[in-house]
């Protein structure tokens, strides 16, 4: 029985407030999973497995209306200043209900806990992410993700995802700062090497 929210609800309201978003903990993998892969499979999300939930569930953040999964968001460190909002989802059933928001505030909220001055997501649906203050930016100007989680990406020769980014501290971001990437950075990918673009700390 799903207690807040039924299934098909409009946005109409706010979001009840027995919801809310909470860290995820193991017992949390297997539902999202589930909710992460039903949109991968279209094409929408990139896929996850049991192991890199497992090695990065710190990272998520849940929303549960009764048993249910209603929605699920993890946000990941790249560099001391940024950091990636990524795996959003919002069950199909319960979308426009304002659990979307809820969650990106919460992985925003988050990142501002750990002094983060500014958060990033790759996205179809920068609309979305635009009414919670985030900006298109030039996909070049972000760290690393592209060269990392990308290469395992089906589209990695032909992304059509929007790079999006909101500031969280302005007073420790100058404009134009995310474009700068004078240093290079290289990882190891199995047997490849891959450099990697950085934002620079202001000085
Ligand atoms: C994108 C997604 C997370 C939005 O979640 P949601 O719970 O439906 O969104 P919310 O109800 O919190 O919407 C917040 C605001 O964004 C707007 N919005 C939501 N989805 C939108 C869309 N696809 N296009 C334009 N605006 C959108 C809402 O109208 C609302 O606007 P408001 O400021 O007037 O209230 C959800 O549709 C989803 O899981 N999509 C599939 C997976 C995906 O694309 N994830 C993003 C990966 S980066």
């Amino acid at each position: 029985m799903i207690s807040a929210l039924a299934p098909g609800d409009t946005g109409e309201s706010a979001v009840p407030s027995s919801l809310v978003a909470r860290k995820a903990v193991m017992s949390d993998i297997a539902p999202v999973i589930e909710l992460i892969n039903a949109y991968a499979a279209k094409g929408i999300m990139l896929p996850r497995t049991e192991f890199e939930l497992s090695e990065n569930i710190r990272d998520f953040s849940v929303i549960y209306s009764g048993r249910t999964l209603v929605g699920c968001g993890a946000l990941h460190f790249y560099s001391p200043t940024v950091g990636e909002v990524r795996s959003l989802a919002v069950h199909p059933e319960f979308k426009s209900n304002g659990i979307g928001r809820l969650l990106v505030e919460a992985l925003a909220t988050e990142a501002e806990q750990y002094l983060l001055d500014a958060i990033w997501a790759f996205t179809y649906v920068p609309e979305f992410f635009a009414r919670l203050g985030f900006s298109e930016v030039e996909r070049g100007e972000l760290p690393l993700k592209a060269w990392k989680d990308c290469l395992r990406c089906p589209k990695f020769q032909c992304c059509d995802e929007i790079a999006v980014m909101r500031v969280l501290r302005p007073e420790h971001w100058s404009p134009g700062r995310a474009g700068q990437q004078a240093e290079s950075l290289v990882q190891i990918e199995g047997d490849t090497v891959v450099l990697l673009p950085v934002i620079q700390p202001r000085t």
